[in-house]
């Protein structure tokens, strides 16, 4: 007989209660941190958003190797965040490392392409299969250029993407659709909303980006059939919202829909390059027009960088010459720099290899058959949802298949208490929604690890 929902919640409740007790008495040092830090950073963290992992302070780090860290109260833990996707390579790979410490006696930046240059943008595309690379810093400023770029070559304005999307900090992708179950006060179900939570914006961002529901082909076509849609940006599954796989030809069909339209597709791969080598689109036989990627190209430096076509390469120089000279309102002073061309050239060609790819792969196919057993032997309506090296956990019985299905089936309160309950035992998932990544360096006790400690959490939880 399946537990109770509100068993499990009362006992979510109880379990977070102790583990935030048990978090101050194992980390007297982080606490300590905390409130020193607090004296000259906001919420005494360097960014505001490391305050709010759910722990009573945050968890302050001493040293990071492979897939473990150690906390500066001496605490040895096996990573399963890693950086949210950033140290997807583990941390500091030591061909990596090489290659940051050799660059670093020979120059940071210049404003000028450093001599890696051309074996730079060959590693790009052979990696990904796309031949034309510009670089940015971040995921967000890739994706804020490319809109820029994709509005200049076709002369539209307007931006699809999904609801539940997370692209980074751009404005134009901070949206929400409405939704039947809010208070909504025009009435309007489906309409393109600024996301509540965004800080300081004054536009209304309906105006120029559509969000539509993922897995949904006549929305889409509806929307691109309008005439107006520079731009669709997606990732092959949202990532963001808990995980939604797109349903079997979902991707295939939206490449075809914005060909017929005039629509420019940009798969945005700062998540799902956890597939296997190259990405989704690589792996699955898509071109987009646009392919995006960050985060852990670099081993983790700041650095993204976004792929085109010769074709579209053309269009873009066009768009550039045709306009008078200045500010294009794409780039940033550190993009590209020596130290960032050296540190993409060391992953992509000696780290993210193919035997890298294969023992991650395996590894999270193992990790996720004894979550799987796990659950199925609690008897609990929950599932895992993997996409390569990236797993999550989803309080549902089948994967949702769009936003609204995945925000259904959050719980804030037992999501808390698992995080907590493993971290407290030297495990650390991802925050703000149950996603667990597999390096290179992880190991099989590492996994062992993580699915013993999960199935005790769930043994408390069922109680
Ligand atoms: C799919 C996707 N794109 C872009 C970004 C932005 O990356 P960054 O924060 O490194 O700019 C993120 C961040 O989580 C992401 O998940």
């Amino acid at each position: 007989m399946q537990l109770q929902h509100e068993t499990l919640f009362n006992n979510a409740q109880q379990m977070l209660e102790n583990e935030r007790a048990d978090y101050v008495r194992l980390h007297p040092q982080s606490m300590q941190l905390s409130v020193s830090a607090n004296e000259h950073f906001l919420y005494g963290v360097p960014m505001h958003w490391m305050n709010d992992w759910g722990t009573p302070a945050p968890l302050f780090v001493k040293y990071a190797q492979g897939s473990h860290f150690t906390c500066v109260d001496d605490i040895y833990y096996v990573d399963f965040c890693l950086g949210d996707t950033g140290a997807m390579f583990g941390h500091c790979p030591p061909a990596l490392a090489q290659a940051i410490a050799a660059q670093a006696s020979a120059g940071f930046t210049t404003m000028l392409p450093s001599s890696l240059t051309p074996n730079v943008g060959e590693a790009l595309a052979d990696h990904f299969g796309l031949p034309y690379w510009q670089l940015a810093t971040t995921a967000t400023d890739a994706n804020r250029f490319v809109l820029r770029w994709a509005r200049a070559v076709t002369g539209r304005k307007k931006l699809l993407v999904f609801d539940g999307c997370y692209h980074g900090t751009f404005d134009d992708a901070m949206v929400d659709m409405t939704m039947r179950n809010e208070t909504i006060v025009d009435a309007v179900v489906g309409k393109t909303i600024n996301r509540s939570s965004l800080l300081g914006q004054v536009y209304d961002l309906g105006q120029y980006t559509v969000a539509v529901p993922f897995n949904d082909i006549a929305t889409v076509e509806r929307e691109l059939a309008k005439g107006d849609i520079a731009c669709l940006l997606t990732e092959p599954a949202l990532t963001n919202c808990g995980m939604v796989p797109a349903k079997a030809g979902f991707i295939e069909s939206l490449r075809n829909l914005t060909q017929q339209y005039g629509t420019l597709l940009v798969l945005d791969e700062t998540h799902t390059i956890s597939t296997g080598r190259g990405g989704w689109a690589k792996n699955h036989g898509v071109v987009p027009d646009f392919l995006v990627v960050g985060k852990p190209i670099a081993g983790g430096l700041p650095a993204a960088a976004y792929g085109f076509s010769a074709a579209m390469a053309e269009q873009m120089k066009a768009a550039k010459d045709q306009a008078p000279p200045g500010h294009s309102g794409i780039g940033t002073t550190l993009s590209g720099n020596m130290m960032t061309l050296a540190a993409i050239h060391a992953t992509l060609t000696e780290v993210a290899t193919d035997a890298a790819y294969a023992h991650m792969l395996g590894l999270a196919e193992s990790l996720e058959d004894q979550l799987i057993a796990s659950i199925k032997s609690h008897d609990l309506p929950w599932n895992i949802t993997r996409l390569g090296a990236r797993l999550e956990l989803q309080f549902c019985e089948a994967t949702p298949s769009n936003a609204e299905e995945a925000r259904n089936a959050q719980n804030d309160v037992i999501e808390s208490a698992i995080h907590l309950y493993l971290l407290n035992r030297g495990v650390l998932l991802t925050p703000f929604h149950n996603m667990m990544l597999v390096c290179p360096a992880t190991s099989v006790d590492d996994v062992k690890r993580l699915a013993y400690i999960f199935d005790e959490c769930l043994n408390e939880l069922s109680n």
